[in-house]
């Protein structure tokens, strides 16, 4: 799989990052490992989890999907050729919502522990926490880059100015800056006036920022769960506008002239932007996460894009 880099001179990860979110949970041990050995097969080398996942579940503690990974590397003699993320910041389990300085070294150590690791690649804030002084978290990560815990550290769910604003504290202070972000987006644009909670919805500041700052930009729900194919998966009600179904078409007609599915379309739409944004995929079913790794090497021509993008709030 091909890749990219993270960051202003930052390593090399692969284009399409696999989301782990239900494994140990939902998803079986069995079915993960079987899903995660054919990430590896295609050349992925890059798995996104949360210390959360997936303690919402009535089976999950928190930790589940950590714990999975940890024991899937461990098993396959893979963890140095795995960048591995993961994250804090949401409450789950007794542990509370924020990144304070103590939840993020505790949470940290915990995370370490599941997935079995000395070092975690890339570390997010998952949710961003107003009532803790940007100063505070991005201090506490820096101390894990220093203490050699951790290799770089992302934010997730942040608005564009608050990026913007840690940008200067990381660099006024000295302090390692987020290199990524991860932000909810896909190709049909929601409703303006939904209500995401704590989720982010990717925009055009967010891309401003990314092209300025070198921060590589990551999207999770990118499929919407398979609404673009699946009849047993309605649209969310958040989608249902005209406009969308005028993507909708264009989707398809573009789709059609490439020889792909609709989700490669829309994987490969997001890697073919500019700046790309890296999709965070996942999938209960090996055949459907191989359908979505095909994404990789789409390439969408410019006038396509262009096509593609007519009335992109993003973008215009
Ligand atoms: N930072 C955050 O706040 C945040 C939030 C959400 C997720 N994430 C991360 O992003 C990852 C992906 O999120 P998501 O699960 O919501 O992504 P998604 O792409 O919206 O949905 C994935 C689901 O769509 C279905 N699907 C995927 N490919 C398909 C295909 N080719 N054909 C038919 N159905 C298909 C599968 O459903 P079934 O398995 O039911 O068949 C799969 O589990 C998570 O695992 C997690 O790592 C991060």
């Amino acid at each position: 799989m091909r890749t990219l880099s993270l960051g202003k001179n930052g390593p090399q990860v692969s284009a399409i990052c696999l989301g782990s979110a239900y494994f140990g949970t939902r998803i079986d041990r069995d079915r993960a490992f079987e899903v995660m050995d054919a990430y590896f097969e295609q050349g992925g080398r890059f798995i996104d989890t949360a210390n959360s996942y997936a303690g919402w579940m009535p089976e999950g503690l928190g930790g589940d999907s950590e714990r999975t990974i940890g024991a899937w590397m461990k098993s396959r003699g893979v963890r140095d050729e795995i960048f591995i993320a993961t994250k804090v910041g949401f409450g789950y389990r007794g542990v509370p919502q924020g990144t304070s300085v103590e939840l993020i070294r505790q949470e940290c150590d915990k995370s370490l522990r599941n997935l079995d690791v000395d070092r975690i690649d890339l570390y997010y804030a998952h949710v961003d926490d107003r009532r803790t002084p940007q100063e505070e978290t991005l201090r506490a990560f820096d101390g894990l880059v220093k203490a050699g815990k951790v290799r770089l550290i992302g934010a997730s769910n942040y608005a564009a100015w608050r990026m913007e604003s840690a940008y200067q504290v990381s660099q006024t202070e000295g302090l390692a800056p987020f290199a990524a972000l991860q932000n909810h987006h896909t190709y049909l644009q929601p409703r303006p006036e939904v209500d995401w909670g704590d989720n982010v919805v990717m925009n055009k500041e967010h891309f401003d920022f990314a092209r300025n700052r070198d921060v590589r930009l990551f999207a999770y729900y990118s499929l919407l769960k398979g609404t673009y194919a699946r009849e047993d998966r309605p649209l969310w009600a958040s989608y249902e506008t005209e406009a969308n179904q005028q993507r909708l078409a264009r989707l398809k007609a573009v789709a059609g002239d490439l020889g792909v599915t609709l989700h490669q379309a829309v994987l490969a739409w997001m890697l073919n932007r500019d700046p790309a944004v890296l999709p965070i995929t996942t999938a209960s079913k090996k055949e459907h996460l191989l359908e979505n790794l095909g994404a990789a090497d789409v390439t969408i021509a410019p006038e396509q894009m262009d096509f593609l993008n007519f009335t992109d709030i993003v973008t215009r």
